[in-house]
């Protein structure tokens, strides 16, 4: 078994990725921190400097930081999908999309560091924006995204069916296989 600290203050993000890596081999336990989050215009110069701020830990160390990009809206809100979220809930993007094009993506961008190495791994599942929210599955805009080829949304699919496809299982499955052709 190869020992991977996750670091996040996301207790569904830890749960989909403990899932994703058991398969690998990969024992991930849970740091509870909350990391800089920079005003930055990528995910990976969010992750980068997530990674820098985790420099302490030692052994295996894993971040990632997600956002939902909306082509109609130039790719909003992004990087900005946190606050725009915790701020303003789904209501004012569904208004926004009455008139627009629905398409959006999922983008996560996972970063594993251990001691000066570091690797970042890309995961992405493209959608389209529900027209209101649906089901309890999942968190964050999982009810207003529905991923490409279905009708239900991300909240209303199973965890389990969720972490097949998605933009973290991904970049995750990704960060599995490297460990393994690394062995310990
Ligand atoms: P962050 O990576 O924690 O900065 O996440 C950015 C925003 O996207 C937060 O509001 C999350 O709740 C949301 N988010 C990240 N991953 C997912 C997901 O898998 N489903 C739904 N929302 C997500």
């Amino acid at each position: 078994m190869t020992d991977v600290t996750f670091v996040s203050t996301n207790p569904g993000k830890f749960r989909e990725v403990q899932k994703l890596l058991l398969p690998y081999g990969v024992r991930t336990r849970w740091r509870r921190r909350s990391l800089p989050e920079p005003q930055a215009e990528t995910l990976e110069e969010v992750v980068v400097s997530k990674l820098a701020a985790v420099r302490d830990l030692t052994g295996y160390v894993l971040v990632e930081d997600s956002g939902l990009f909306i082509p109609s809206l130039r790719g909003f809100p992004g990087v900005y999908s946190a606050h725009f979220l915790k701020t303003w809930k789904f209501g004012p993007l569904l208004e926004l999309l009455r008139q627009r094009d629905r398409r959006a993506y999922f983008r996560t961008v996972a970063g594993l560091q251990r001691g000066r190495r570091r690797w970042a791994f890309v995961g992405e599942v493209k959608g389209r924006i529900a027209e209101r929210a649906r089901g309890r599955q999942g968190f964050g805009y999982d009810p207003i995204f529905i991923p490409e080829g279905g009708f239900r949304t991300f909240g209303e699919i199973p965890p389990a069916e969720k972490n097949e496809l998605s933009h973290r299982a991904r970049a995750i499955r990704q960060v599995g296989e490297l460990l393994r052709s690394r062995g310990r």
